[in-house]
């Protein structure tokens, strides 16, 4: 059973006697967590990481390495959450291999939005799975692993203490490993309940970090060398943290206070929803170096007519309007966004509004999906579910313009010179990659010390996402290059 349905995604912790009793793994221990879905799966899984550095665990590159593998999953669309349950049925393989060979035991545990809305019935599925865990609750991982000596657990609660309040930042050597753009969640959940998405139900209610454990988070990061952050929530801009004097942090406010630490170079924030775009976010666009000129922000539809059926509550003019004032206060952003074709009761006249409002707007990038009738969602059980040949053909036809705009934006770049922000060596000695200010990636000639710093780069040609220039040092000759 899913359980997209508030009522009860909220309540649920069964455990679930007996089945497996694994050994408890002697140390030191080792952990491979395989993120998929978004963003704040990816935070949320060096989170898990930290939660468990404390019981001796270091993470691994590879299941067949680890004593413990967590899937941490995204139940967004159907094929996602196909893709979870075969995975473990893998998993169930490298677990009873090494069981037959008398091997150190595999403990399974599935974290993230499937574990969430599927709860206990992924053990029922999946009997080789150990720990089932919700994207609240993964501080308390440590003990479920030790309940599950005892038979499978499973921890699907919303509790009301933060889960991040529970688990300390790794040391600055260990911050830095995972590189020096991070990722800082600072709002969870979702209170829009768009007709065809089941976040509100495995993210729960939007709720916001107050802005002081926000702000030390991101100074022990920048401490240990980190230069860019991108703040992460379902709603960004929906931010409102509240601080201890009581007093109400926007997402506007967030960023201004960020651009006075020195050493944070580079400010993003993700995802946005239009109807959240606050004046002061837009002013601050316009008035912050740090706030990178780059804006993931999902429109869904050009209908007028879909937008309402999918509860998205504003207009595609609206959009296009907002669009306007956020280039007047910053000419050079770029914009991304998220469309859903087919969704249910489209019309081929809808689904024109679409490609009018892309081709009005233009985008750097663009992510398009077909739509998935997801259990539970209002979506799901409206009439007119339109033809899978249908939403092929319109993702096709939406993919052509989309990668047409996306081509031409790289394309736009050459010839032009762009700050760059290294982050790592090449895989070619010499070679130095960053990222452009619209996370192009950009490779070119540099020496070493520059990476945690921005130099300007002269853009002279792109090969599919990648930027490629020169410094003052040498330009990239064509059969020397190496895509990231
Ligand atoms: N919180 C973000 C995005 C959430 S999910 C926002 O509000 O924009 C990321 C994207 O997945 C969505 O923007 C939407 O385009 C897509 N998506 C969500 N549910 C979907 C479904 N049932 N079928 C197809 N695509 C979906
Ligand atoms: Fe899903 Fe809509 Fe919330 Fe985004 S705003 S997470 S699409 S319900
Ligand atoms: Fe997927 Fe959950 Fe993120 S459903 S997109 S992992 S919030």
């Amino acid at each position: 059973m899913d359980r997209h349905d508030p009522d009860n995604a909220c309540d649920v912790s069964d455990r679930i006697e007996p089945s497996l009793s694994p050994e408890p793994p002697s140390r030191p221990r080792t952990v491979f967590i395989k993120s998929y879905g978004c963003q704040m799966n990816a935070y949320d899984a060096g989170r898990m990481a930290d939660a468990l550095a404390p019981e001796g665990y270091r993470e691994v590159g590879a299941p067949e390495a680890a004593d413990l593998v967590i899937l941490n999953t995204c139940h967004i669309r159907e094929r996602a959450t196909e893709k979870v349950f075969s995975e473990l049925g893998r998993l169930r393989d490298l677990k009873e291999a090494r069981a037959a060979a008398g091997a150190a035991p595999l403990t399974l545990a599935v974290a993230g939005c499937v574990a969430q809305a599927e709860g206990a019935e992924i053990v029922r599925r999946q009997k080789a799975v150990d720990v089932v865990v919700g994207p609240q609750s993964y501080h308390r991982l440590p003990e479920l692993l030790r309940q599950a000596r005892r038979g499978s657990a499973v921890d699907t609660e919303f509790p009301l203490e933060d889960k991040l309040d529970h688990i300390a930042l790794p040391t600055p050597r260990k911050i830095l490993a995972r590189g020096l753009s991070a990722f800082v969640t600072i709002q969870e959940g979702c209170d829009k309940f768009c007709s065809f998405c089941v976040v509100p139900y495995t993210r729960g209610s939007e709720v916001s970090r107050p802005p002081e454990k926000v702000l030390a988070e991101i100074e022990a990061l920048v401490a240990a060398g980190v230069r860019e952050v991108t703040l992460l929530g379902q709603n960004v801009n929906a931010y409102h943290g509240v601080d201890a004097a009581g007093g109400d942090w926007t997402l506007g406010r967030l960023v201004r206070r960020l651009d006075t630490l020195p050493d944070l170079l580079r400010v993003r924030y993700t995802t946005s929803h239009p109807n959240d775009m606050a004046d002061d976010l837009i002013a601050a666009h316009r008035d912050l170096p740090s706030l990178m000129p780059f804006l993931h922000l999902p429109v869904q539809s050009g209908s007028d007519r879909i937008l309402q059926a999918m509860n998205r509550r504003h207009r595609a003019d609206h959009y296009r309007d907002l669009v306007r004032r956020i280039r007047a206060a910053r000419p050079d952003i770029a914009l991304s966004s998220d469309f859903i074709v087919g969704f249910p009761g489209e019309t081929e006249a809808d689904f024109q509004a679409t490609l009018d409002l892309v081709a009005d707007v233009t985008f750097a990038s663009t992510f398009f999906f077909q739509y998935s009738p997801r259990h539970g969602t209002p979506g799901a059980a409206l009439p007119d579910q339109v033809e899978e040949t249908v939403k092929r053909d319109r993702l096709a036809r939406l993919g052509a313009l989309v990668e047409a705009q996306r081509h031409a934006f790289n394309a736009a770049t050459v010839g032009r010179t762009v700050p760059v922000l290294f982050e790592k060596a090449g895989r070619r000695s010499g070679q130095l990659v960053g990222k452009s200010p619209y996370g192009q990636p950009v490779h070119v000639d540099g020496p070493a010390q520059w990476i945690g710093t921005v130099h300007d780069v002269a853009i002279d040609s792109v090969e599919a996402n990648s930027l490629f220039g020169q410094t003052k040092g040498r330009a990239i000759a064509p059969e020397e290059r190496e895509l990231a």
